[in-house]
């Protein structure tokens, strides 16, 4: 059976940025918070080193923006850094005020009451975090509050498919009045109306073979506002992670940078240090240069692995420090408190997304991005620990304050068709959409990874172009399902990263190429900005059957 229902506000995404958003609105408006699995499960619940916030008394927001500004290399968007930078006391208050346990200690910095930790990129200890599982404490108490309060309606294991535009429906507006979600439990679709959509649905790791990120990281919002006709920036800007735990099983499971910025050192299978080699700041240089050391030593040694070591400190300091890590790596036999551990770089972050603008407003009226799927301006060319979480705080506050002004004059959407499934049917070869997943994130991995050459992006798109094509025909004719629409979110975001890849003649940031090894300063540092009017799919790359909702995207 299909449902209608109506909100003032559609909140798709439930991390750090959605919860923040929900929290915020709920006094003032009806909203409904979608999540495609259990409400905690997202990359928030995983973050582990901490929000990055100025309250050492040696410390300074210059300082703060200075730090973001350099590692951005160029692109970063100074009124949104400097923004971010001054919000982000009154955004730790707000998350201190809801009852997260930020770690305090005896070893506090700086005269704040809590502790801080130093990571990348940092020129000071500026990590506040609730020991090495922030973001749990970050999730778990919001999660609480959200199914505590009345103004808010939840909706876990539901995953929107596409947003709803006046556009879409042939209407004389271009507002974003909700989405068509498929409901897991249930499945079937559903229509969701509200007079403002926000979008927070992270990043897009899965992309990738090798990952930091959880399963629910597909890029869905990301291509979502695509289709729905926002454009998107630096989407070839993505973080990989110097340090995920080598194990098969441990499914890239991360060590926290932090234990680098408490004295951890990299090491070869040999034991020898080789940091130093690449950047003066040794470990704790921004996390692209360690990642790119690692990756040479690899293929140049032939090595499945590094090895990080922070033996040397006591036994109970680790303990203390890190619990969360010393506890996961004990599970696959390793002690770090007595030996090193291996490890490998895993795409970690993306730092482009959806344009917005400082309230969080994309290119549709009446549509929001915020959090990791958004491109705000605040990390440029490549993201600095813990601003990550920052800008979810930030942003979730932004377009709270936005959306509370416009909310009175957005008017209530009227009845939209629903979801039709007259012309297709139930999918006959599942292994259709396997097999393209797996293609997918192997080619990702080995042709637009953390080095780059032209040959390798021209060989990936040519893959992506097919894959698409298979994938919009399987579309057309099958009913939707899970894997499917992750699938088909996953083929349109690898390309917009191959895409934007492509644009940059030039390595900046995380952005890598062989091709093209220097930084090209003869000219403005510029975004790489693609609108989706130009890229409409050739009549060959057409799916060859139509349902209503086709008709409508
Ligand atoms: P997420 O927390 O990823 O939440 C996404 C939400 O969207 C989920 O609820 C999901 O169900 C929902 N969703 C997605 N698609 C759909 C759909 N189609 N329909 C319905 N719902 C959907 N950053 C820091 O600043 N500090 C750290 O210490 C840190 N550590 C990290 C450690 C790890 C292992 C990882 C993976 C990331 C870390 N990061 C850290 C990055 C940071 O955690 C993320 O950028 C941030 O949590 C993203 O929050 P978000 O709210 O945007 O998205
Ligand atoms: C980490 O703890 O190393 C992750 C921090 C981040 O991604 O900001």
């Amino acid at each position: 059976m299909q449902r209608q229902t109506f909100h003032d506000v559609l909140i798709i995404g439930s991390g750090a940025a959605g919860l923040g958003l929900a929290l915020r609105l709920a006094d003032h408006a009806r909203v409904a918070l979608l999540s495609k699995g259990p409400l905690p499960e997202g990359a928030t619940l995983y973050a582990q080193g901490g929000i990055s916030v100025v309250l050492d008394e040696h410390d300074s927001l210059n300082s703060h923006i200075g730090d973001t500004l350099a590692a951005g290399a160029g692109l970063c968007d100074e009124k949104v850094v400097a923004y971010c930078v001054e919000q982000a006391r009154s955004g730790i208050q707000w998350l201190i005020d809801k009852g997260v346990p930020f770690t305090r200690g005896a070893d506090t910095n700086g005269g704040s009451d809590y502790h801080l930790t130093r990571e990348g990129g940092h020129s000071h200890r500026r990590i506040i975090h609730a020991a090495d599982a922030t973001g749990r404490a970050v999730e778990k108490t919001l999660e609480q509050q959200a199914r505590e309060h009345p103004g808010i309606d939840i909706f876990e294991y539901h995953l929107a498919i596409d947003l709803i535009t006046g556009r879409k429906l042939g209407l004389d507006h271009d507002r974003c009045i909700g989405a068509y979600v498929l409901d897991l439990e249930a499945q079937s679709v559903h229509t969701f109306s509200a007079r403002m959509v926000a979008l927070a649905t992270g990043g897009a790791g899965k992309v990738y073979l090798y990952t930091s990120n959880p399963d629910v990281a597909t890029g869905d919002g990301i291509a979502m506002a695509w289709r729905a006709g926002c454009r998107v920036a630096n989407m070839e800007f993505i973080q990989f992670h110097p340090t995920c735990l080598y194990h098969p099983r441990a499914k890239s499971f991360l060590i926290t940078e932090a234990v680098r910025g408490e004295g951890g050192r990299l090491l070869l299978p040999d034991g020898e240090p080789f940091m130093t080699r690449f950047d003066p700041r040794g470990e704790l240089a921004p996390r692209d240069i360690v990642a790119r050391a690692i990756d040479h030593e690899m293929k140049r040694l032939g090595a499945e692995c590094v090895y990080l070591d922070i033996s040397h400190k006591p036994a109970a300091f680790i303990a203390e420090h890190f619990p969360n890590v010393h506890a996961r790596c004990l599970e696959f036999g390793f002690d770090m408190t007595r030996e090193p551990i291996p490890v490998v770089p895993a795409a970690h972050y993306l730092c482009g997304g959806v344009m917005t603008d400082l309230h969080g407003r994309t290119d549709i009226p009446g549509l929001y991005a915020i959090g990791e799927m958004a491109c705000t301006g605040l990390h440029g060319a490549n993201r600095i620990a813990s601003n990550s979480l920052l800008e979810c705080l930030v942003f979730a506050h932004a377009a709270y304050e936005d959306m509370l002004e416009n909310l009175p004059q957005a008017e209530a959407p009227g009845d939209i068709p629903p979801w039709d499934e007259s012309q297709v049917t139930d999918s006959d070869e599942e292994v259709v959409v396997s097999h393209n997943w797996n293609e997918l994130r192997h080619f990702m991995w080995d042709y637009v990874g953390i080095v780059r050459t032209d040959k390798r992006l021209q060989r990936a798109l040519r893959r992506s172009e097919l894959l698409k094509q298979e994938i919009e025909d399987y579309y057309g004719n099958f009913r939707v399902t899970n894997d499917l629409i992750e699938l088909r979110n996953l083929a349109l975001v690898a390309e917009l990263i191959i895409r934007s890849a492509m644009a940059r003649k030039e390595s900046r940031g995380l952005h890598y190429t062989l091709d093209y090894p220097q930084r090209d300063d003869r000219r403005p540092a510029r975004n790489t900005v693609l609108t989706p009017a130009n890229y409409r799919p050739s009549p060959a790359m057409a799916p060859r059957r139509t349902r209503n909702l086709r008709k409508l995207s």
